[in-house]
Protein backbone atom coordinates (compact mmCIF):
# COMPACT_ATOMS: atom_id res chain seq x y z
CA UNK A 1 0.00 0.00 0.00
CA UNK A 2 1.16 3.71 -0.49
CA UNK A 3 1.94 5.42 2.04
CA UNK A 4 -1.38 7.80 2.11
CA UNK A 5 -3.49 4.62 1.22
CA UNK A 6 -2.13 3.38 4.67
CA UNK A 7 -3.55 6.46 6.23
CA UNK A 8 -7.16 5.97 4.87
CA UNK A 9 -7.21 2.68 5.35
CA UNK A 10 -6.31 2.33 8.80
CA UNK A 11 -9.47 1.72 10.60
CA UNK A 12 -10.38 1.12 14.49
CA UNK A 13 -11.10 -2.60 14.47
CA UNK A 14 -13.30 -3.99 17.39
CA UNK A 15 -13.29 -7.86 16.13
CA UNK A 16 -10.41 -10.15 15.56
CA UNK A 17 -9.77 -13.73 13.98
CA UNK A 18 -7.91 -15.59 16.38
CA UNK A 19 -4.52 -15.98 14.43
CA UNK A 20 -1.48 -15.11 15.83
CA UNK A 21 0.16 -12.09 14.10
CA UNK A 22 3.98 -13.75 13.26
CA UNK A 23 7.27 -12.21 15.00
CA UNK A 24 8.90 -11.14 12.15
CA UNK A 25 5.87 -9.06 11.36
CA UNK A 26 5.63 -7.70 15.06
CA UNK A 27 9.09 -6.98 15.24
CA UNK A 28 8.83 -5.04 12.07
CA UNK A 29 5.79 -2.76 13.09
CA UNK A 30 7.31 -2.61 16.58
CA UNK A 31 10.85 -0.92 14.49
CA UNK A 32 8.28 1.35 13.15
CA UNK A 33 7.22 2.26 16.57
CA UNK A 34 10.67 2.95 17.53
CA UNK A 35 11.80 4.85 14.16
CA UNK A 36 9.32 7.63 15.54
CA UNK A 37 10.64 11.40 16.10
CA UNK A 38 10.84 11.84 20.00
CA UNK A 39 11.50 14.81 22.36
CA UNK A 40 15.09 15.50 22.69
CA UNK A 41 15.64 12.36 20.71
CA UNK A 42 15.29 10.84 24.13
CA UNK A 43 13.02 7.62 22.28
CA UNK A 44 11.15 7.13 26.10
CA UNK A 45 8.88 5.02 24.99
CA UNK A 46 8.67 1.27 26.23
CA UNK A 47 5.64 -1.12 24.91
CA UNK A 48 4.62 -4.39 26.62
CA UNK A 49 3.40 -7.02 23.86
CA UNK A 50 1.12 -8.90 25.92
CA UNK A 51 -0.94 -12.74 25.21
CA UNK A 52 -2.60 -15.77 26.38
CA UNK A 53 -3.96 -15.40 30.28
CA UNK A 54 -2.06 -11.95 30.64
CA UNK A 55 -3.86 -10.40 27.85
CA UNK A 56 -7.10 -12.34 29.43
CA UNK A 57 -6.32 -11.28 32.81
CA UNK A 58 -6.35 -7.45 31.53
CA UNK A 59 -9.88 -7.95 29.92
CA UNK A 60 -11.55 -9.23 32.87
CA UNK A 61 -10.14 -6.45 35.05
CA UNK A 62 -10.83 -3.61 32.91
CA UNK A 63 -14.52 -5.33 32.20
CA UNK A 64 -15.44 -6.06 35.22
CA UNK A 65 -14.07 -2.18 36.23
CA UNK A 66 -16.65 -0.97 33.49
CA UNK A 67 -19.33 -2.46 35.18
CA UNK A 68 -20.62 0.20 37.61
CA UNK A 69 -19.56 3.55 35.44
CA UNK A 70 -21.82 1.77 32.73
CA UNK A 71 -24.87 0.45 34.32
CA UNK A 72 -27.14 3.58 33.39
CA UNK A 73 -26.39 2.78 29.53
CA UNK A 74 -28.95 1.77 27.31
CA UNK A 75 -28.01 -2.33 27.47
CA UNK A 76 -27.63 -3.25 23.78
CA UNK A 77 -24.71 -0.39 24.18
CA UNK A 78 -23.37 -1.64 27.07
CA UNK A 79 -23.37 -5.01 26.48
CA UNK A 80 -21.21 -4.35 23.41
CA UNK A 81 -18.75 -2.42 25.28
CA UNK A 82 -18.60 -4.75 28.13
CA UNK A 83 -17.89 -7.51 25.50
CA UNK A 84 -15.13 -5.92 23.47
CA UNK A 85 -13.59 -4.54 27.32
CA UNK A 86 -13.10 -8.18 28.15
CA UNK A 87 -11.62 -9.91 24.87
CA UNK A 88 -10.84 -6.80 22.97
CA UNK A 89 -12.65 -8.33 20.21
CA UNK A 90 -10.79 -10.97 20.07
CA UNK A 91 -7.45 -10.11 19.05
CA UNK A 92 -4.69 -12.88 19.86
CA UNK A 93 -2.41 -9.48 21.33
CA UNK A 94 -2.66 -6.30 23.28
CA UNK A 95 -0.05 -3.59 22.77
CA UNK A 96 0.79 -1.38 25.78
CA UNK A 97 2.61 1.70 25.32
CA UNK A 98 4.43 3.42 28.58
CA UNK A 99 6.14 6.23 28.90
CA UNK A 100 8.04 7.46 31.84
CA UNK A 101 6.52 9.42 34.31
CA UNK A 102 7.09 13.27 34.68
CA UNK A 103 5.92 15.64 37.63
CA UNK A 104 6.78 18.61 35.35
CA UNK A 105 4.11 19.26 33.12
CA UNK A 106 6.22 20.26 30.24
CA UNK A 107 8.26 16.99 30.41
CA UNK A 108 5.41 14.73 30.75
CA UNK A 109 3.57 16.32 27.53
CA UNK A 110 6.45 16.04 25.44
CA UNK A 111 7.07 12.49 26.59
CA UNK A 112 3.50 12.11 25.43
CA UNK A 113 3.74 13.65 22.41
CA UNK A 114 6.94 11.28 21.53
CA UNK A 115 5.12 7.74 22.43
CA UNK A 116 1.71 9.31 20.57
CA UNK A 117 3.63 9.09 17.77
CA UNK A 118 5.16 6.55 18.42
CA UNK A 119 2.15 4.89 18.68
CA UNK A 120 0.70 5.75 15.64
CA UNK A 121 3.66 4.66 13.71
CA UNK A 122 3.02 1.27 15.12
CA UNK A 123 -1.06 1.61 14.13
CA UNK A 124 0.18 2.39 10.30
CA UNK A 125 2.40 -0.16 9.94
CA UNK A 126 0.10 -2.55 11.23
CA UNK A 127 -2.71 -1.35 8.83
CA UNK A 128 0.10 -1.62 5.67
CA UNK A 129 1.24 -5.15 7.17
CA UNK A 130 -2.96 -6.02 6.61
CA UNK A 131 -3.13 -6.20 10.48
CA UNK A 132 -5.91 -4.64 12.64
CA UNK A 133 -5.66 -2.23 15.71
CA UNK A 134 -7.65 -0.29 18.02
CA UNK A 135 -5.81 2.97 19.77
CA UNK A 136 -7.82 2.73 22.98
CA UNK A 137 -7.47 4.61 26.41
CA UNK A 138 -10.89 3.52 28.27
CA UNK A 139 -8.70 0.40 29.80
CA UNK A 140 -6.65 2.75 31.15
CA UNK A 141 -9.90 3.52 33.81
CA UNK A 142 -8.59 0.49 35.22
CA UNK A 143 -4.73 1.39 35.51
CA UNK A 144 -4.41 0.09 38.88
CA UNK A 145 -5.41 -3.38 37.29
CA UNK A 146 -2.86 -3.41 34.33
CA UNK A 147 -0.32 -2.13 36.78
CA UNK A 148 -0.48 -5.12 39.14
CA UNK A 149 -1.29 -7.97 36.17
CA UNK A 150 1.52 -6.18 34.27
CA UNK A 151 4.25 -5.30 37.06
CA UNK A 152 4.55 -1.80 35.48
CA UNK A 153 6.18 0.41 38.45
CA UNK A 154 4.87 3.88 38.89
CA UNK A 155 7.39 5.61 37.56
CA UNK A 156 6.20 4.69 34.69
CA UNK A 157 2.93 6.72 32.53
CA UNK A 158 0.55 3.91 31.21
CA UNK A 159 -0.56 6.02 27.99
CA UNK A 160 -2.35 3.72 25.47
CA UNK A 161 -3.23 0.51 24.74
CA UNK A 162 -4.31 -1.47 21.48
CA UNK A 163 -5.59 -4.87 20.56
CA UNK A 164 -3.53 -6.13 17.41
CA UNK A 165 -4.37 -8.93 14.80
CA UNK A 166 -6.04 -9.81 11.73
CA UNK A 167 -9.55 -7.93 11.05
CA UNK A 168 -12.62 -9.56 10.94
CA UNK A 169 -14.48 -6.79 9.95
CA UNK A 170 -14.08 -3.77 7.59
CA UNK A 171 -15.70 -0.84 9.40
CA UNK A 172 -16.69 2.21 6.59
CA UNK A 173 -14.63 5.49 7.22
CA UNK A 174 -15.69 7.91 9.68
CA UNK A 175 -16.58 11.05 7.54
CA UNK A 176 -14.37 14.25 8.08
CA UNK A 177 -16.14 16.63 10.51
CA UNK A 178 -14.07 19.17 8.11
CA UNK A 179 -13.17 17.64 4.69
CA UNK A 180 -12.34 20.91 3.16
CA UNK A 181 -9.94 22.11 6.42
CA UNK A 182 -11.80 25.08 6.51
CA UNK A 183 -11.72 25.67 10.13
CA UNK A 184 -8.82 23.19 10.97
CA UNK A 185 -6.12 25.12 9.36
CA UNK A 186 -5.70 28.85 9.42
CA UNK A 187 -3.22 30.09 6.99
CA UNK A 188 -1.23 33.19 8.09
CA UNK A 189 0.96 35.33 6.19
C1 LIG B 1 -6.68 8.89 22.06
C2 LIG B 1 -7.67 7.87 21.56
C3 LIG B 1 -8.38 7.10 22.48
C4 LIG B 1 -9.28 6.13 22.03
N1 LIG B 1 -9.88 5.31 22.95
C5 LIG B 1 -10.72 4.34 22.53
C6 LIG B 1 -11.27 3.42 23.47
O1 LIG B 1 -11.01 3.48 24.66
N2 LIG B 1 -12.10 2.46 23.01
C7 LIG B 1 -12.39 2.34 21.67
O2 LIG B 1 -13.14 1.43 21.32
N3 LIG B 1 -11.86 3.18 20.76
C8 LIG B 1 -11.03 4.17 21.16
N4 LIG B 1 -10.45 5.01 20.23
C9 LIG B 1 -10.72 4.82 18.79
C10 LIG B 1 -11.65 5.89 18.25
O3 LIG B 1 -12.95 5.66 18.70
C11 LIG B 1 -11.55 5.90 16.72
O4 LIG B 1 -10.23 6.18 16.33
C12 LIG B 1 -12.51 6.91 16.11
O5 LIG B 1 -13.84 6.52 16.32
C13 LIG B 1 -12.29 7.09 14.60
O6 LIG B 1 -12.38 5.85 13.92
P1 LIG B 1 -11.16 5.33 13.02
O7 LIG B 1 -10.01 5.08 13.96
O8 LIG B 1 -11.66 4.06 12.37
O9 LIG B 1 -10.84 6.40 12.04
C14 LIG B 1 -9.53 5.97 20.64
C15 LIG B 1 -8.80 6.74 19.72
C16 LIG B 1 -7.87 7.66 20.18
C17 LIG B 1 -7.06 8.44 19.17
Amino acid sequence: MDFYEVIYARRAIRKYKADMVPQDILLKILNAANWAPSGMNMQQWEFIVVSGTKKNQIGESYARFSESYTKDWDQARREMFLRFASDFGGSPLLIVALTPASQDDSIRKMHLESVSAAFENLLLAACAEGLGSCWMTGPLRDDAGIRRILDIDDDQEIVAVTPLGYPDMAPTAPARIDPELKSKVRWVE
